[in-house]
């Protein structure tokens, strides 16, 4: 890697200021969960019979709650199926070894920082986490394991009647849905951190963007704060995207590649002294 990159690393770890992290779904590809809007990705490929888009929604849910959950425990199934990779542990390091100075924002639904390590307190679930459910109605905001009788679907095949019995709120018995960020919603604090992650570059010394397009808005809001605030911008990604574009408008570094080969280095700049 650049020695430049390198010395500048080297000096905000040696700073006392913040590192935020901000991850998107290319930092689980080399575990193989398919990205949003690569070849393979969830919103190219859908399910058979919508498109993907129309999944995703509340909209479909309350209209289709079975088809949405059949969707989603599919892609339990490989979530569920993928470890963590070289990224996500260089990450858990960079936490380890930072403390209270790091954060981690996260757009992911896997839950594969929090396996790999990172702790929940200074991870930011923007669009939820798959591996959770809350009330569909809702009679609440509590958010709980998805119960570990529910099937996961390794096709499209329908919910078995222990499914639908076990996919319901306990409370008040209505639907149970997955908790996350569906496109007809919109992000608050409570459920999905906003005003914290809007609140979080400010005063960081440098974020760290990896594996994510550009294609949402929160995330280029924090990206835009960040810059404008003087952080140092470092965007990993194999292809350039709107995140390197505003790193390199901002002094900061576009890091061409893999983010399971190239974290490890920055992990490595970070860790030696001065
Ligand atoms: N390492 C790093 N980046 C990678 C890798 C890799 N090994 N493989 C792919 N990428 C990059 C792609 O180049 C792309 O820029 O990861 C990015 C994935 O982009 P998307 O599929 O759009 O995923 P993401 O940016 O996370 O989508 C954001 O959009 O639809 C919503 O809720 C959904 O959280 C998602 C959000």
């Amino acid at each position: 890697m650049d020695p430049n990159i390198l010395a500048t690393v080297r000096d905000f770890a040696a700073s006392e200021a913040p590192l935020v992290v901000l991850s998107g779904a290319g930092i689980s590809a080399e575990s193989g969960i398919p990205t949003f809007r690569g070849p393979e990705g969830y919103w190219t490929v859908g399910s058979r019979h919508y498109r993907p888009e129309e999944m995703a929604t509340l909209g479909m849910f309350r209209s289709n709650p079975e088809e949405v959950w059949r969707w989603y425990l599919r892609r339990l199934a490989v979530c569920r199926g993928a470890e963590p990779n070289a990224a996500h542990r260089a990450v858990v390091d960079m936490e380890r070894l930072f403390g209270d100075r790091f954060l981690l924002i996260t757009q992911n639904v896997d839950g594969l920082h929090l396996r790999a390590g990172n702790t929940p307190g200074r991870t930011y679930q923007i669009h939820g986490n798959i591996n959770f459910v809350r009330c569909a109605g809702p009679c609440s905001n509590d958010i709980y394991p998805l119960p570990a009788s529910v099937e996961l679907k390794e096709k499209d095949e329908p919910l078995s009647d222990a499914d639908r019995a076990a996919l319901r709120c306990r409370a008040c018995g209505a639907w149970a849905r997955p908790h996350v960020l569906w496109f007809d919603e919109s992000y608050d604090e409570e459920l999905y951190r906003f005003n914290s992650s809007i609140e979080a570059p400010a005063g960081a010394g440098m974020l760290l963007i990896v594996g994510t397009s550009g294609a949402t808005n929160l995330p280029m809001q924090i990206g835009s704060i960040a810059a404008g605030q003087g952080a140092l911008l470092v965007d990993v990604n194999p292809d350039r995207n709107p995140f390197s574009a505003m790193a390199e408008r901002a002094n900061g570094f576009f890091l061409a590649g893999a983010a399971g080969t190239v974290l490890p280095s920055l992990l490595e700049a970070m860790r030696r002294d001065g």
